[in-house]
């Protein structure tokens, strides 16, 4: 997918899609939600520009823990290799004055410090979806490795909105 060039003038042709079901409420600063999904979201239209494209926005109640919030779009995916790198500061294969590298570091380190996690579940040619799960009751701390390894261990890695 060509990037950088044509993606300030022009228009991408993106449909866009919510289902908003989550219910419970979950404890975090407003701005730092914000500042995690915009992230997600002006990367996914990168990725689906110039289109047409479509991103879908969903929320859900996680079991008795908190909620899933879920951006998923129909962009070119991300592969095996990438995805490991993905979450470090400073990766990023947009062009010198379009991308730093630090949203997705930035928003993983944010989610973290919550107790709650991001995640992605990709493959060449499927599109990304990444999940934000968030806590009804956040274990706030500096540790890094609070919730992440519970979430991973049962499966709460696994992207299981379709
Ligand atoms: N939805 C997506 N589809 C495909 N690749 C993605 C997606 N989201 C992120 N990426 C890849 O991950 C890289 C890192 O994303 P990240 O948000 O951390 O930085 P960035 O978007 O490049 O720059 P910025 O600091 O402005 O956010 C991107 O450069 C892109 O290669
Ligand atoms: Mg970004």
């Amino acid at each position: 997918m060509p990037r950088g060039k044509g993606r300030t003038g022009g228009h991408a042709s993106v449909e866009v899609e919510l289902s908003l079901e989550a219910s419970r409420l979950v404890r975090i600063h407003r701005q730092d939600l914000q500042q995690v999904l915009v992230n997600l979201l002006v990367n996914a239209v990168h990725a689906v520009e110039p289109g047409p494209g479509r991103i879908r926005i969903m929320s859900r109640d996680w079991r008795d823990d908190g909620i899933q919030i879920l951006v998923r779009d129909s962009g070119p995916g991300i592969e095996q290799a990438l995805q490991e790198r993905i979450f470090n500061p400073f990766f990023s294969t947009k062009d010198v004055g379009e991308g730093t590298g630090l949203g997705l570091s930035i928003s993983h380190g944010l989610i973290r410090r919550y107790g709650g996690n991001i995640t992605l579940d990709s493959s060449i040619g499927e599109g990304a979806a990444f999940s934000v799960w968030l806590l009804c009751e956040p274990q706030l701390s500096d540790d890094d490795t609070t919730l992440a390894e519970q979430l991973q261990a049962i499966g709460a890695g696994r992207d299981c909105l379709s």
